[in-house]
């Protein structure tokens, strides 16, 4: 059967080009379903998009006819994919907050399906601390995004960041989201980042782990198909395309949003987890002078490792650790595997820059193997691994 895309048409005036998307969709060999917002209908009238789909083109909620017909949440799941285009600002607001009062942000609401936007709007909506929240809590839920591009604005004179990806663009992306990698179907989890272990309200007890690598390996996983949690700690790097991502603190809470995660066919725990933790968190700020200077205790933290990796029945098909070592990387490595109950452990020397640098040179020990990859950026290391993970999990499903 051809893929399904569900396209809901904003009112932009870019809502021309998506008359052309269509075609372009079609002429791939995807099916297309349109609903139109009624902004969308002072630009492109449903005729016209009815006649590019060759179906008639779903507007109203409460329409009678319609709703019977099909319904929004019919519309919502009947479809391998919902493209948003043009998203406007208005849409991804509704959409970023669940709103739910027309055809278009109800379906958005009621899907379970990927969801690709495409924005639009002037520079300063963009810009606008407002949108760029809904943007950042969108992108965290793992929707994606193709565009806004820089460019002329429609307003004569106006240029920036806020036009709509052309048309080709959008149905790259599409398509790209509609393949079936290899990881289809799968669920993974990444850990990534420090943690953070509060002494009292403004004090805390961290590391320097840039999030770098974790990230890369969630982009990755979700490039090959994957549905990715991302569990992160603090850190300053935008959610990958089509992962959904869930920040926290504490180990304790790492511990939590990764047990939350479960079932799973595989977990790379990425995360410079902090060691130990303050025994006790001071309710308010500690202050400095007569009691001197204050001793700190510390207790350990929750392995979150290796939780996962023995959690007996429901623990993840294929469990990864990393390593970072300074001195005899391989022989500690494997002790880790063996301790902590994981598959693998990707180990790295930390001696030199890995830590928030843009490389990494790895060894990945498995139970029967060592292999030395040479030195590459992040996202080598992480499409390399990835590929590794696919290929061990289609393996494992053909021996079931
Ligand atoms: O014991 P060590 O910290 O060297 O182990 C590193 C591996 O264990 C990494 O994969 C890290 O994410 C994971 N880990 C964990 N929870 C901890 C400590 C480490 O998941 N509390």
């Amino acid at each position: 059967m051809s893929k399904r895309v569900l396209l809901i048409i904003g009112g932009g005036i870019a809502a021309y080009k998506s008359l052309e998307l269509i075609r372009r969709l079609k002429d791939a060999g995807v099916s297309v379903r349109v609903v139109m917002t009624d902004a969308a209908q002072r630009f492109v009238t449903p005729l016209a998009a009815g006649a590019l789909v060759g179906e008639r083109v779903f507007t109203d909620l409460f329409d009678q006819t319609q709703e019977f017909d099909v319904g929004h949440i019919r519309l919502a799941r009947e479809c391998d994919l919902i493209v948003v285009a043009p998203a406007t600002a208005d849409l991804m607001a509704k959409a970023a907050h669940g709103l739910a009062n027309d055809l278009a942000s109800a379906v958005l609401l009621a899907t379970d399906k990927p969801v690709l936007m495409a924005p639009v709007m002037n520079p300063h909506m963009w810009a606008n601390a407002a949108t760029q929240r809904n943007f950042a809590t969108l992108q965290a839920q793992g929707l994606r995004f193709i565009g806004p591009n820089e460019g002329e604005m429609a307003e004569r004179g106006e240029r920036g960041v806020g036009r709509m990806a052309e048309p080709e663009e959008i149905r790259d992306a599409a398509l790209a989201a509609l393949s079936d990698g290899p990881l289809k179907g799968k669920r993974a989890l990444v850990t990534a980042g420090p943690t953070i272990e509060a002494i009292d309200p403004v004090r805390f007890i961290s590391n320097r782990s840039s999030g770098k690598q974790g990230y890369a390996i969630a982009a990755a996983l979700a490039e090959l198909g994957a549905e990715v949690t991302l569990v992160s700690g603090p850190t300053n790097l935008p959610v990958p395309f089509g992962v959904k991502r869930i920040a926290i603190e504490s180990a304790r809470e790492m511990l939590e949003a990764s047990e939350a995660a479960l079932p799973l066919d595989v977990a790379v725990m990425v995360a410079a987890v902090a060691d130990w933790r303050p025994t006790k968190e001071a309710p308010t700020k500690i202050k400095k002078g007569a009691a001197g200077v204050p001793a700190i205790a510390l207790q350990e933290n929750p392995d979150i490792l290796a939780t996962l990796s023995k959690l007996g029945k429901k623990r993840p098909k294929l469990v990864v650790g990393f390593a970072a070592e300074t001195n005899d990387v391989e022989d500690n490595a494997r002790a880790k595997i063996a301790k902590k109950g994981c598959d693998w452990i990707v180990a790295n020397d930390v001696s030199g820059d890995v830590m928030g640098g843009a490389e990494n040179q790895v060894l990945l020990i498995t139970k029967d193997k060592t292999e030395a990859w040479p030195r590459m950026a992040k996202e080598a290391v992480a499409r390399k691994l990835a590929a590794e993970i696919a290929k061990s999990l289609t393996a494992k499903a053909r021996r079931k």
